[in-house]
């Protein structure tokens, strides 16, 4: 039981919970780490947190082949009803209770256009509840002090961009861990690209040292169970 993540590189993660299986950003046939091709995927939602490639990704081939359901803000989620997808359109600080659990948008600094150059929208973080344990999905997104507000919401599992250079670095990520207080802390968005090449080890010592919080490093194809 309790709610499983699967790190499938970059941002993507397979989250199986609630009688459902929930893939988040999965940029998989164009990202060289991801251990698993689109075609391999089996979902019933597919969260998309903002336009660009690396998190829109193979988001129209698995949700049409799966007959899944887009969760993404109106802009996105309209983007890909018009690929012939179904998709829930919510927007920042909107949620919606799905038959696996809550999902609430949340604030993200960041830019969203679609790769066909369209508007995409406010780019944005997600909020996940399934049986009683919060996973909050940053996307990409400087440090904000909105996550101290997030926070309040009580999250037992936080993933955190330090990648540096398009989304916070490992030190305003640690200062993230700060303002939100989760109880298990998975860093992403790291290593895909040479700009973003980070120590997820030197990372995770930090956030045990100066916060309560537990770090689980996952290597792309590894899951973490919560509880
Ligand atoms: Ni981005
Ligand atoms: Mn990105």
């Amino acid at each position: 039981m309790g709610v499983k993540l699967t790190f499938y590189g970059h941002a993507c993660f397979l989250i199986e919970g609630g009688g459902a299986a929930i893939i988040v950003d999965p940029f998989l046939n164009g990202n060289p780490l991801a251990p698993v091709k689109a075609e391999a995927i089996k979902a019933d939602y597919v969260l998309v947190s903002h336009g660009h490639g690396d998190h829109l990704g193979d988001t129209v081939e698995i949700a049409k082949r799966n007959k899944a359901t887009v969760i993404s803000n109106f802009e996105i989620a309209t983007y890909c009803q018009n690929q012939g997808v179904e998709a829930h359109p919510l927007h920042i600080g909107g949620g919606w209770n799905f038959p696996f659990g809550r999902v609430k948008l949340t604030v993200a600094h960041h830019g969203s256009a679609l790769p066909d150059g369209s508007y995409g929208g406010n780019p944005c973080g997600f909020l996940i509840s399934i049986e009683g344990v919060k996973v909050y999905h940053a996307g990409d997104t400087s440090l904000t002090y909105d996550m101290k507000l997030i926070g309040e919401e009580g999250i037992d599992v936080a993933l955190l961009p330090i990648g540096d250079n398009f989304t916070m670095g490992p030190d305003d990520a640690l200062r993230a861990v700060k303002l939100l207080e989760p109880k298990v802390v998975i860093p992403m968005h790291y290593d895909t690209f040479d700009v973003i090449k980070q120590d997820p080890e030197a990372f995770a010592k930090a956030v045990e040292e100066q916060t309560s919080a537990k770090a689980v490093v996952l290597k792309p194809g590894e899951s973490f169970t919560y509880p």
